[in-house]
């Protein structure tokens, strides 16, 4: 499929991620500096939306246990998490950003 239109980059703001689905992927997406990262929305732990969770720095925590991803490697970094998240590459251009749900 490649790398999808999904949001202006004003829409994402650092600390506010952004829940879009592309291709049936829920996929947060959230914003560091210049930096654009996309995870999966959906916790490894159990059903929660980590585009409503607290993002600080490139750790978003989890808004239902408290589970800590890091967003730019999806590694799960603080307990209950144990599991990672995927990863999806992003490019940001002419203020677009786009993201890539099946990068092989
Ligand atoms: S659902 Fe995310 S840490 Fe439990």
């Amino acid at each position: 499929m490649g790398f999808v239109r999904v949001l202006e980059s004003k829409d994402v703001t650092e600390g506010h991620p952004v829940l879009v689905v592309v291709d049936n992927t829920e996929v947060a997406i959230f914003r560091v500096g210049k930096d654009v990262f996309a995870i999966d929305d959906l916790c490894s732990h159990a059903e929660a939306s980590l585009s409503e969770g607290d993002q600080h720095g490139h750790t978003v925590e989890c808004p239902r246990h408290g589970g800590r991803f890091d967003i730019r490697t999806g590694k799960a970094k603080h307990f209950p998490a144990f599991s990672p998240v995927r990863t999806f590459p992003t490019k940001v251009e002419s203020d677009v950003i786009f993201v890539n749900v099946d990068p092989d």
